[in-house]
C-alpha cells in the first residue's frame, strides 16, 4: 500500500498534494458534524419526553437549533463535495493533458512502436475513472479508518475479552478471503487496463475502415472483434463488481457469527453473570451496526485501490518513460545559410532484413531544387523523414551549415514546410485545416486567400466555403483536393525549406501544371526537395536524385542522367511518367 501511495503522490504536484490533505481534513470535519447531529438527537428526544417543557419555547428553540445544525451540515457537505469532486476532475484532466503532451513530444520512432489505442487507453482511460476512483478511495480510507478505530476502541475498552474473541473470529475467517480477493483484483485490474486498448482499437478499425469493409462485405469480422473485446471487458467488470461486493456479503454473517460466539462463550463460561452480559451484547449490536457500513466502505475503498493499481502504475510508467518536451536545445541552429548535408546516412527499421537507407550522402545548397525519384519502397519517404529529423539515422548525420540537426531538431523543423504523402485532414473547416493548429484570432485572412489561389483551391472554397466543414478525415474532399489542402497548409506559414512527398500525385495534369508553375516560382525563392513518381513534377529541378533499394544510385541534371545512366534511362522510358 505504501509504495503505491508514493506512486500516486508522485503523479500530483505540490498543490495537488496539499489539496488532497485539505480534503482529508475537511472530510474528517464532515464526519464530526455527522456525529454531532446523531449525538444531539437523544437529548432532543429527552426534552420532548420531559414534563418540564412549559410553554414549549425551549423545545422550539432546541428544534430550531437542531434544524440550523442540519442545514449547516448539508451546506458544508455540498461545498466539500463540490470542492473535492472538482479537484479530482482537475487532477485527472491535468494528467491526461500531461500524458498527451509527452506522447506528442516523444521521438518519432517511439511513436511508431506503440499502438495509438494503447496510448488512448492510458491517457484517456486510466487517467480518468480509475485515477479519480483511486483518489476518492484514499480519502474514504482516511475518514472511515478513523471511525473504525474510534468505534472499535470504545468497544475494546468496554468489553476487552469478548472483543478479542469477536475480532479474532471475524479476522480469522476474513483473512484468507481478503488474500484471495486481493490477488484477483490485481489480475483483473491488469486485464481491465489492457482490454480498454483492445476495445478502442477494435471500434476504430471498424469505423475507420468502413468504406473497404462495406464493399468487401466483411463487417462481421470487425463486429466480432469488437464484440469479443466488449465481452471480455464485461467479464472483467462483472468479476470486479462481485469482488467489490464480496466483503459486505462475507462480513455481515461473520459479524453475526462473532456475536453468537460471544453469546456461547458467555453462556458456557459465565452463566451466573448473564445479566451483565446483556449490556455487552447490546454494545455489540449497536457497535456492529455502526461498524458494518464503515467496514464496507473501507474494504470497498481498499478493493478499488487494488483493482486500479495497474492503471495507476501504467500512468506512472508512461510519465517516467516519456520525458516532457525540452525547450532549450543543446545548440540553437541558425537559419540555413549555405547547405543541407546528408553524410553517409543509414537507417535500419527493426525486423527488416535490408537497410531502409544505406550510405546515403547528398549536398543540397540553399535555394536549390532537388527532385527525388525511384521505385516504390526505394527509401524516398524514409530519406525525407531523416531530413525532417523524424527518424534519427543509425549511421551518419544530417547537418545544416555544418551543425548536426540533432542538436536542435525543433529549431530545424521550424525552418521547414512539409507536405506528407498522406495528408491528415481534421474534421473541421477548410480554414482550420489550412491554418492547422493556429487559433482563429491568429489567422491572417489576406494570407489565407492568397494561399487558396496558389494551391488552386478556389473551386473548393466556392463549393464548401472557407468556413464549411470538410467532414471526418476530409470525406467531403476529393483525393486531389486533400493534397491541395496539404499544400496550402505548407505554404500558409512561409518557411525557407519546402519538402514535398508525392504532394501532387493525385492531381489531374492540368491542375498539376498550374500548381507546378506555383512551385517553380517558389523554387526560385526557397530550397525545395520534391519526391515524385511523375516525371513532369520534378523534371525542372536543379538536381534529380535517383534512388533504388535504400541507396542513391546517381544524381545530376535530368538530361545528363538520361544520357549517362542506362538504368535511369530505362526507368524513365519504362512508362515512369
Ligand atoms: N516504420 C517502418 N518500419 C519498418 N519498415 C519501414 C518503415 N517505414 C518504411 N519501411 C520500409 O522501408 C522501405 C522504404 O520505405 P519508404 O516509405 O521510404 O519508400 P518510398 O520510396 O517512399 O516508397 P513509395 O514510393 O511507395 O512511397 C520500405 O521497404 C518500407 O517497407
Ligand atoms: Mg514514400
Amino acid at each position: 500500500m505504501v509504495p503505491h501511495l508514493r506512486t500516486l503522490a508522485a503523479l500530483l504536484d505540490r498543490r495537488g498534494r496539499r489539496a488532497l490533505s485539505l480534503i482529508a481534513v475537511l472530510t474528517v470535519g464532515a464526519a464530526g458534524l455527522e456525529m454531532l447531529t446523531v449525538a444531539l438527537v437523544y437529548p432532543l428526544l429527552q426534552l420532548i419526553g420531559s414534563k418540564s417543557v412549559g410553554d414549549g419555547r425551549a423545545l422550539i428553540a432546541a428544534s430550531g437549533g437542531f434544524l440550523a445544525l442540519v442545514v449547516v451540515k448539508s451546506v458544508y457537505n455540498f461545498g466539500l463535495l463540490r470542492f473535492q469532486e472538482g479537484w479530482y476532475q482537475r487532477v485527472s484532466a491535468d494528467i491526461s493533458r500531461r500524458l498527451l503532451h509527452r506522447y506528442m513530444a516523444a521521438p518519432w520512432l517511439r511513436h511508431l512502436e506503440r499502438n495509438t489505442a494503447a496510448l488512448i487507453g492510458i491517457a484517456d482511460g486510466a487517467a480518468t475513472w480509475p485515477l479519480v476512483t483511486t483518489l476518492r478511495s484514499h480519502i474514504v480510507l482516511v475518514t472511515e479508518g478513523l471511525v473504525l478505530v474510534g468505534v472499535l476502541g470504545v468497544m475494546l475498552w468496554a468489553a476487552p475479552l469478548p472483543m478479542l474473541v469477536a475480532t479474532s473470529t471475524v479476522g480469522g475467517v476474513f483473512w484468507p478471503v481478503s488474500r484471495y480477493s486481493s490477488r484477483r483484483l490485481h489480475a483483473l485490474g491488469e486485464q481491465g487496463t489492457a482490454v480498454v486498448a483492445d476495445r478502442v482499437q477494435a471500434i476504430r478499425h471498424a469505423l475507420d475502415g468502413l468504406r473497404e469493409i462495406r464493399i468487401l462485405g466483411r463487417p462481421a469480422w470487425f463486429e466480432a472483434r469488437y464484440a469479443e473485446a466488449r465481452t471480455r471487458d464485461g467479464a472483467v467488470q462483472q468479476q470486479l463488481n462481485m469482488l467489490f461486493a464480496l466483503p459486505r456479503l462475507v462480513l455481515e454473517p461473520l459479524i453475526v457469527m462473532a456475536w453468537v460466539a460471544v453469546i456461547v462463550g458467555l453462556v458456557t463460561l459465565r452463566p451466573d453473570q448473564l445479566g451483565d452480559a446483556v449490556a455487552v451484547l447490546g454494545l455489540f449490536a449497536i457497535g456492529g451496526l455502526r461498524l458494518i457500513p464503515s467496514l464496507t466502505r473501507t474494504l470497498g475503498a481498499v478493493a478499488s485501490i487494488k483493482a486500479y493499481r495497474p492503471a495507476i502504475e501504467a500512468i506512472s510508467a508512461d510519465l517516467a518513460a516519456y520525458p516532457a518536451a525540452t525547450e532549450s536545445p543543446q545548440r540553437p541552429l541558425a537559419d540555413l545559410a549555405e547547405a543541407i548535408r546528408i553524410e553517409g546516412v543509414g537507417v535500419d527499421f527493426g525486423g527488416a532484413t535490408q537497410a531502409a537507407l544505406d550510405g546515403v550522402s547528398l549536398t543540397i545548397r540553399k535555394g536549390q531544387s532537388i527532385g527525388i525519384v525511384g521505385a516504390s519502397g526505394a527509401g524516398k519517404s524514409t530519406l525525407l523523414d531523416v531530413m525532417l529529423g523524424l527518424v534519427p539515422p543509425a549511421r551518419g548525420r544530417v547537418t545544416i551549415d555544418g551543425v548536426d540537426i540533432a542538436s536542435d531538431l525543433a529549431g530545424w523543423q521550424r525552418q521547414i514546410a512539409y507536405v506528407p504523402q498522406h495528408v491528415t485532414i481534421i474534421d473541421a473547416t477548410l480554414r482550420a485545416n489550412i491554418a492547422f493548429g493556429l487559433a482563429d484570432a491568429d489567422i491572417d485572412d489576406e494570407q489565407l486567400h492568397h494561399i487558396v489561389g496558389l494551391a488552386q483551391l478556389e473551386g473548393v472554397v466556392a463549393v464548401h466555403g472557407l468556413d464549411g466543414a470538410v467532414g471526418e478525415d476530409g470525406c467531403r474532399l476529393s483525393g486531389g483536393e486533400r493534397q491541395r489542402v496539404g499544400l496550402a497548409r505548407a505554404l500558409y506559414t512561409a518557411r525557407p525549406v519546402l519538402i514535398l512527398d508525392e504532394a501532387t500525385s493525385a492531381l489531374d495534369s492540368e491542375t498539376e501544371r498550374a500548381i507546378g508553375a506555383t512551385l517553380q516560382a517558389l523554387r526560385r525563392k526557397r530550397t525545395t526537395i520534391t519526391v515524385a513518381h511523375r516525371l513532369a513534377t520534378v523534371r525542372a529541378c536543379d538536381v534529380i536524385v535517383f534512388m533504388s533499394a535504400g541507396r542513391i544510385v546517381d544524381h545530376g541534371q535530368f538530361d545528363d542522367l538520361v544520357a549517362r545512366d542506362p538504368i535511369f534511362e530505362r526507368f524513365v522510358t519504362s512508362g515512369w511518367q
